[in-house]
Parts: C-alpha cells; sequence; structure tokens
C-alpha cells in the first residue's frame, strides 16, 4: 500500500513544495491521503525559522516512527528546510528515518520512495538512510505542478527560490539557497493552465519576489521585472486577482507602487515586513531601509490606494533591543495602522550573525514585548472590521465554509466572509454586504439583483 501522508510546517512556500511532491507522487502511482493514521508513508515538510517551527517536527518524527513497529513497510521522510539545515545529524536523533531530502531535490521523492519500496520488495533489509541535500541548478523550476481540488479557486505559483539578502536573524539564505528566479514565459505559461482548470486567484511566491528576475531581465522604462510579470498575470483574462509574497521594502520603487493604481487584479493588500522600528535594530538585522523610508512606502502606498489593507513581520527581543527600541518599534507599528501582523519572538538560529552578539534578550522581555504588539493589532484589526460594517465588498466565492452551513470567500482585502450562496457561484467575484463582523471573520448576505441563490 503506498498511501501517502505529507505534514507541513512553516509558510505558503513550503505548502507550495509539499502540493507540487504530492502532485508528483500521484503521477507515480502513490495515493495522497488525509488521515496520518491510515498511511503508509508519512513526509514531514519542515521549517527552520525558529526553534520551535524545529522542535515540532523533530517530535512529530520521533512519534510517527514508532509506526514502524506495527508496520514494517512503513517510511517516514524529512523534506524542505529543516532536512536541508540538519542533513544527516537529523539521523543522530532519528534513526528510524529512511529519507532526508533538501529544499533543491523535492522532485527526487518519488524516485527516493520507489527506491525504497523496491528495497523492501526485494526482502533486503533497507538500505540505510538515503540523504540528499546536494545543490543542483535549476532546481527552482521543478515547483511547477498543481494538485487541484474540485472546483479550486486559489493557487500559488513558484516564482523564485533562494535569498541573497543575509539579514542577521534569517536562516533561510542558508536552507533556500542564492536567489534563483524562474523563467517569466514559464510561469505565465503555468498560471494561464491554472485559469484553464478554473483558478481565478493567483499568490506568486518567493523568499524576495520583489527582486524576481533581477539578473535574468531588464528594466523596461523603469519597470521591474517583477512588476513586468504582475503586468503579465494581470492580463490573462481568467485570473481575477492576484497578490504575492514576500517582498523586501527596498523592492517598493515607483513602479511597484505605481502597480497598484495602474493593474487592476493587484489587490490592495501589502505583506511589507517591517522586523523593526529602530534604525539602529535594522541596522544590526542588515536590514537596508530606515524607519522613515518604510514609513514613507507605507504612505505612498494609500496615496495611491487610500483602502489599502497592511500586514507585516515583526521581530521582538532582537539581540541588544533596548526598551527605548522597541518603543519605537511599537510607536511605528502603531502608527501604520496593520489589518494583520505576524510578530515573533528572536530565536536563536546557529549559523547566523544574530546567533554570535551578545545581549540575547530574555524571555520574559520579548514576551511581554510581543503581547503588547499583539494588543495593539487586535484593537486595529476590529477597528478595521467594523468600518467594513454595512459595506458592500467585492468577494471570490472560493467554496462551502469548512463548517458545511454556508459558503465562504475573501474580500481583496483578504478578510474572510461567511455568506449563503450556491455551488453555481464558485469562482466567481460577488458583491456582498457585510452585516456581521468579528475579530477575525465577516458575515453578510449576496447583493446579486434579479438573482436567486
Ligand atoms: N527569530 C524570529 N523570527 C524570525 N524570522 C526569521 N528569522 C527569525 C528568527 N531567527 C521571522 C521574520 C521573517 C519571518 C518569515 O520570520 O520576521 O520575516
Amino acid at each position: 500500500m503506498n498511501r501517502v501522508y505529507i505534514k507541513t510546517y512553516g509558510c505558503q512556500m513550503n505548502e507550495r513544495d509539499s502540493e507540487a511532491v504530492a502532485a508528483l507522487l500521484r503521477a507515480r502511482g502513490y495515493r495522497i491521503v488525509q488521515d496520518e493514521n491510515a498511511c503508509d508513508v508519512m513526509l514531514l515538510n519542515t521549517c527552520s525559522v525558529r526553534d520551535m517551527a524545529e522542535q515540532k517536527a523533530i517530535g512529530k518524527a520521533g512519534y510517527a516512527a514508532q509506526k514502524k513497529k506495527r508496520n514494517p513497510r512503513f517510511l517516514l521522510g524529512i523534506l524542505g528546510c529543516m532536512a536541508q539545515n540538519r542533513g544527516a545529524s537529523l539521523l543522530d536523533a532519528l534513526p528510524d528515518v529512511d529519507l532526508i531530502v533538501g529544499t533543491q531535490k523535492f522532485h527526487q521523492v518519488p524516485d527516493y520512495l520507489d527506491n525504497l519500496r523496491a528495497a523492501q520488495a526485494a526482502g533486503a533489509p533497507l538500505p540505510t538512510s538515503i540523504v540528499d541535500i546536494a545543490e543542483e541548478a535549476g532546481s527552482q523550476n521543478t515547483i511547477r505542478d498543481h494538485v487541484l481540488e474540485d472546483r479550486q479557486v486559489t493557487a500559488f505559483v513558484s516564482i523564485q527560490q533562494g535569498c541573497n539578502m543575509d539579514c542577521a536573524f534569517c536562516i533561510v539564505p542558508k536552507t533556500r539557497g542564492d536567489e534563483r528566479s524562474r523563467p517569466m514565459e514559464e510561469i505565465v505559461r503555468e498560471c494561464e493552465e491554472l485559469a484553464e482548470r478554473g483558478v481565478r486567484e493567483i499568490t506568486l511566491l518567493g523568499q524576495i519576489v520583489t527582486s524576481y528576475g533581477r539578473r535574468d531581465y531588464a528594466h523596461t522604462d523603469g519597470v521591474t521585472p517583477f512588476v513586468q510579470l504582475l503586468e503579465r498575470v494581470n492580463a490573462i483574462p481568467g485570473i481575477k486577482r492576484i497578490r504575492f509574497t514576500s517582498p523586501h521594502p527596498r523592492g517598493f520603487k515607483d513602479d511597484l507602487i505605481q502597480a497598484y493604481g495602474r493593474l487592476e487584479k493587484l489587490c490592495e493588500y501589502v505583506h511589507l515586513p517591517m522586523q523593526s522600528g529602530s534604525d539602529r535594530i535594522l541596522k544590526a538585522m542588515n536590514r537596508p531601509y530606515s524607519r522613515d523610508r518604510y514609513r514613507q512606502i507605507v504612505d505612498d502606498l494609500r496615496r495611491v490606494r487610500p483602502d489599502m489593507y497592511f500586514s507585516t513581520d515583526i521581530i521582538v527581543g532582537f539581540p541588544g533591543e533596548t526598551d527605548e527600541e522597541f518603543a519605537q518599534t511599537r510607536e511605528l507599528f502603531a502608527a501604520c495602522n496593520y489589518d494583520m501582523a505576524y510578530i515573533f519572538k528572536y530565536s536563536i538560529r546557529t549559523g547566523t550573525p544574530a546567533a554570535d552578539m551578545g545581549d540575547q534578550i530574555p524571555d520574559e522581555v520579548k514576551e511581554a514585548r510581543n503581547a503588547e504588539l499583539l494588543a495593539i493589532l487586535q484593537a486595529n484589526s476590529n477597528r478595521r472590521n467594523a468600518t467594513l460594517l454595512g459595506t458592500t465588498q467585492e468577494v471570490l466565492v472560493e467554496g462551502p465554509d469548512k463548517k458545511g452551513l454556508g459558503f465562504m470567500g475573501r474580500t481583496r482585502g483578504n478578510r474572510i466572509v461567511h455568506f449563503a450562496a450556491s455551488d453555481r457561484l464558485i469562482g466567481e467575484l460577488v458583491p456582498v454586504k457585510i452585516d456581521r463582523v468579528s475579530t477575525a471573520v465577516l458575515y453578510g448576505q449576496l447583493e446579486l439583483a434579479g438573482v436567486k441563490v
């Protein structure tokens, strides 16, 4: 039996990589299952960005390895960032892991599983674990296959791998390697094919999408390759919405800011990682912008789109962060009025410059700073949702909601909306009048003149 359960930790990029692995495995005759208790192969696609993410996956792998006692054919694999980061040393703690596959080798997973199965079938004792964390030229082009659910409306498209920014706190340059972009033609073709299969919203993914293609394509009239790509996707008739993540503030030059005024499918939602509001800390983080420059980008974007939604990433407790420096972050955080934010307590990542900096901040201080920002975020989010009450929002209908009570979709500002609808409307942009809000979600009624739901 070849039932594969894939568990994904971490970012959207990881989700996308898991999906591509699932598509390849299906094509090879494996069955992808959602129930981890009914699988013969478990693959953990891991995250290294904070210690907690690694510990979770290690705990899960240790637990899953016990399945081998009951099922000698059970196979366990660790894929992705932690596999890349720790390689064969993972076997010290987890000797029963059969497969360790890094971030440039996802496409090899079917071959490796086939090899392990063949060895089992031959009755041979399993070879020592397979470990492959090598670099591979062109590996960014291998994340292209999709497993679309029936009537899936949204999809992720990987446009680039790796990052050359070297932020002092970040393990990603080590786990994902150098920045490498996919050819624009291939990305556009993938989006066109997705549109033909019913996808209406594309999220372009990369570790630093604003740098997309910078070594491969020229600027045209001051327009960066990334914005050229946005223009190309905007021109695909079946695609109705475009999002992207994650950009870098340094990528928000005039061409990208203006794109929000002229590309009608580009949703007015920007994830703009701030990390810190202190110039000294930003410098120590090796983030090449100041708090004033960051604020200016937010203001410029709001000038082009007054209804712009913003989200951000913040790290509290970076080594040496004083109370005054944190107060500057808090002040800028409040001033930017975010609709959503991911607030992280600094986590030491061995091998990064910040790991060796003195003056690590105690956990209680990180916790308190984290809580202060969360309280501001919650107030902002409630305030924003209150302003949406009574308005009519354009919603892309994704499908039945989880409870099966009605349907769900998202606004252009990425707010989840629940409403009554019908299957017929899946994939359509519909007006929904918001009549109730909570912190996390909106509720409303379809406003379709003359259309019976
Ligand atoms: N500790 C805490 N947060 C981190 N991030 C990256 N590295 C670390 C770290 N060592 C956060 C950053 C980044 C997000 C994906 O994760 O805010 O933008």
